[in-house]
């Protein structure tokens, strides 16, 4: 130990817990080789923000191979770590483990904090349950490689270890160079998971997510994509905004396939100016058409992608990750640029800005869709997930009103560095309902439910092939940030009709959903039932999702005991246009009709 000081922490583009105050930095000094080692302390809420920074004090190059945000000791051992994990169409499981001898590890290699594993964990108690129990939280800000390390330990104890992942080739500080890790996020609930999962909404609502979006910016939006791909011009563009009119949207995003030559995957990333095959008067009528409509216009990027058959390719190779050209990897027939390059990043945020000055553009979908390969050393992944950052920064700075929705590939980046900069993340490329209900419950442990951009898609469902009804489609997105991705010049009119009914109905219960308390009544990945129930924060109404997964024969009625409202108060079920009193509803329970 050298010194401790209280200290005001500096402005920084980096993701961290926004409005903190002051910061403990303990500075520990090791003599012989003189490396510094500063450990932050921030209080914020009920958080603990937690990070490090290494500087080289010595003549000698440095080699670091490892620093985390955080290392917690549990002297005592009987502990289950519940982890967030999944694949591609699949994100968002959860999975809960008995800890025993050995080290259990969670992480990403690869550049991006991935679909695989979730940069959030929580240790429980074997007992800990939604309501009950003590649970300590792991949220780490940051979208590149991770590692969350438990490991137990021959006295039996538990050590928690959380950071970024750098790599047995380490990064080399010459002197007086210093590294700062991503901030870890630390919660405790003696009270249970819902608790836990209170208290991260709360912080991220508050402390994380950009103040300038909350419930009520959130808008809306009708999204182009699995209604045409890549198969669009002007005239469907502007038949499917004169049709979408009146229907409730606030905003149509374009998705993949408006800029120049891209009719497929294979080709034409980082040339973002307007295909003009397409749109021969770029968006000019597409705007006309829109304000009209009395709606806004949204576009895709995919900022850090470049195709080889591009001409951003043909300009610049260089910009692009390979090591060897011939031998680097393709996924999705594309290349991902080297954003550990300023030259690069000013050279996106150029060609974004010259269409984000011409039109009148408020809502981005910030695309990524590929892991990163190729890369030759650990600082160029650092460098990679902190020029997509300053990226962020500089589009958020000079466009501060335009909202920028996150995505990767379906929930492939949904983390808390993004969200720093996308108060919403597309879930999952899979918009089943079903499939949803899983991934909404395991994403609700840590973020909010404004943070999930949920859309009501068309059935058969493109990704299970599924039908569901539109109703149940509509609720279950309904918890989260509702959206729609379906053709509407091929919709029915009573479809139509059942899109204004979901839209007027989501407006009025916006502000419980976005803003509420949310308990997780039934597990969907355990029982046939998956229920949620958000709670305004002065108690005075309720939602209640309950989505039945299959219908069986002679099904038992299901009563559910509602939870958090005001004490024998009387509540108007509008459903179902009864009353009923919060002390019947929370301790009998109430029985959901079956065939609603
Ligand atoms: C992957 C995203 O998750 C989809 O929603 C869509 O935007 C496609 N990319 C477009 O290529």
């Amino acid at each position: 130990f050298d010194y401790y000081e209280i200290i005001k922490e500096k402005d920084t583009y980096l993701p961290h817990i926004r409005d903190i105050k002051e910061t403990l930095k303990v500075s520990l000094y090791e003599r012989v080789l003189k490396v510094r080692l500063n450990l932050y302390y921030s209080v914020i809420d009920n958080a603990l923000i937690k990070k490090s920074e290494i500087i080289n004090e010595g003549n000698e190059i440095l080699n670091v191979y490892n620093l985390t945000s955080s290392m917690v000791d549990y002297p005592i051992h009987d502990y289950e770590a519940i982890d967030l994990n999944g694949r591609w169409g699949q994100e968002f499981n959860v999975t809960r483990r008995y800890l025993n001898k050995g080290i259990v590890e969670f992480s990403s290699h690869r550049g991006v904090s991935s679909h695989q594993h979730n940069p959030f964990m929580v240790i429980v108690n074997k007992d800990t349950n939604e309501f009950y129990g003590e649970a300590y939280g792991f949220s780490l800000i940051y979208s590149g490689n991770f590692s969350f390390k438990c490991e137990i330990d021959e006295k039996n104890q538990l050590r928690v270890t959380n950071g970024l992942f750098i790599d047995d080739n380490g990064i080399s500080l010459n002197k007086n160079e210093n590294f700062i890790t991503p901030e870890c996020v630390l919660i405790y609930s003696s009270n249970g998971l819902n608790k836990l999962s209170h208290s991260y909404h709360d912080l991220f609502r508050k402390h994380l997510i950009n103040p300038r979006f909350n419930y009520e910016s959130i808008p809306i939006v009708l999204n182009s994509w699995e209604s045409f791909y890549f198969d669009f011009d002007e005239e469907k563009i502007i038949k499917f905004i004169n049709e979408s009119k009146d229907l409730g949207f606030d905003t149509i995003v374009i998705d993949d396939g408006r800029f120049k030559n891209r009719n497929l995957d294979n080709s034409s990333l980082g040339d973002w100016v307007i295909d003009e095959n397409k749109f021969p008067n770029g968006f000019k009528n597409v705007i006309k058409a829109i304000k009209k409509a009395n709606m806004k216009l949204g576009l895709w990027f995919e900022p850090e992608a470049i195709s080889r058959n591009s001409d951003l390719y043909k300009e610049h190779k260089e910009y692009a990750i390979e090591i060897k050209e011939s031998e680097a990897i393709e996924f999705r027939n594309q290349l991902v640029l080297d954003f550990s390059k300023d030259e690069v990043i000013h050279y996106i945020f150029n060609l974004m800005s010259k269409i984000l000055d011409t039109y009148d553009i408020s809502y981005i979908k910030w695309d990524m869709n590929r892991p990163l390969a190729d890369v030759k050393d650990a600082l160029t992944y650092i460098k990679f997930a902190e020029g997509m950052y300053k990226l962020y920064d500089l589009i958020t700075r000079k466009y501060p009103n335009i909202l920028i929705e996150g995505c990767s590939s379906g929930g492939g980046r949904f983390d808390p560095g993004i969200l720093y900069y996308s108060p919403l993340i597309w879930v999952s490329d899979d918009t089943d309902a079903y499939a949803r209900s899983k991934m909404q419950y395991g994403a609700s442990f840590v973020y909010p439910l404004m943070s999930l951009s949920n859309h009501v898609s068309i059935c058969p469902n493109h990704q299970t092939f599924r039908n569901t009804p539109f109703k149940t489609r509509g609720d279950v997105a309904m918890f989260g940030s509702l959206g729609y991705e379906l053709n509407i010049l091929k919709l029915t009119s009573k479809e139509k009709e059942e899109i204004k009914k979901q839209i007027m109905k989501y407006k009025e219960i916006k502000e419980i959903i976005l803003n509420g308390d949310l308990y997780r009544l039934s597990n969907p990945n355990e029982s046939n039932y998956f229920i949620e129930e958000v709670v305004s924060k002065d108690k005075k109404r309720a939602e209640v999702l309950y989505f039945r997964s299959l219908f069986l024969a002679n099904l038992p009625e299901q009563r559910v005991k509602l939870v958090n409202l005001k004490e024998n108060t009387l509540y108007f079920i509008k459903e179902l246009n009864i009353k009923a009193n919060s002390n019947i509803l929370v301790n009998f329970g109430f029985e959901f009709p079956l065939n609603n």
